[in-house]
């Protein structure tokens, strides 16, 4: 991802998830803060899906459409803020691929995510699994009442 795809990420973001929108800012922050855990998903000549991640302390999930304002010095987890693929590239493995990219750029470092209601098939598909904690419930509960804050160990398969 560059700046220049900032618009179509945005176009995407608000075609994938109306529910829950975010601003701008907030992808060009992350772009900023960290670029090599920004991809987009190249189709023709348009990008057809994003991801964004970012180094990240260890069961702390931001809040929605909420600014970092920096990076911790000492990551807990490689943290992977949104997954967003247009439906009609979806079911072609792309999403496993992703998960599988940024599980190297992890270096080691667990991955974590909230998924939103109803992903949670494919995240454990994908080597997540649920952490219940109820310290966290206040956070989510802003994402969706389905929301659910899952980690991924480093050593974990991806199926693709
Ligand atoms: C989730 C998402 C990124 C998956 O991308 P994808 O390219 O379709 O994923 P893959 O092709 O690698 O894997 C598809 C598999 O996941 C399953 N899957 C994908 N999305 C699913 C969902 N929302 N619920 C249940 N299963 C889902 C598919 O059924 C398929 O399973 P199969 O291989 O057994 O048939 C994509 O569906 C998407 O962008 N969804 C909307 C945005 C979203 O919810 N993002 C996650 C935010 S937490």
């Amino acid at each position: 991802m560059v700046t220049g795809d900032l618009p179509a990420v945005s176009a995407i973001a608000a075609a994938v998830h109306p529910g829950h929108p975010e601003s701008d800012a907030v992808f060009a922050e992350r772009l900023g803060l960290f670029p090599a855990g920004c991809l987009v998903l190249q189709a023709g000549a348009g990008a057809a899906g994003y991801a964004i991640a970012h180094p990240w302390r260890r069961r702390r999930p931001p809040a929605l459409d909420t600014l970092l304002g920096g990076l911790p010095e000492a990551p807990g987890v490689l943290y992977l803020h949104d997954l967003a693929i247009l439906p009609e590239m979806r079911g072609g493995g792309a999403g496993g691929a992703v998960v599988q990219v940024l599980s190297e750029l992890a270096g080691g470092l667990p991955m974590a995510l909230v998924a939103i209601g109803g992903t949670g098939v494919f995240w454990r598909a994908q080597g997540f699994a649920a952490v219940p904690d109820p310290a966290l419930d206040a956070v989510l509960r802003r994402y969706d009442p389905g929301a659910r804050y899952m980690e991924r160990a480093a050593d974990q398969p991806v199926r693709r």
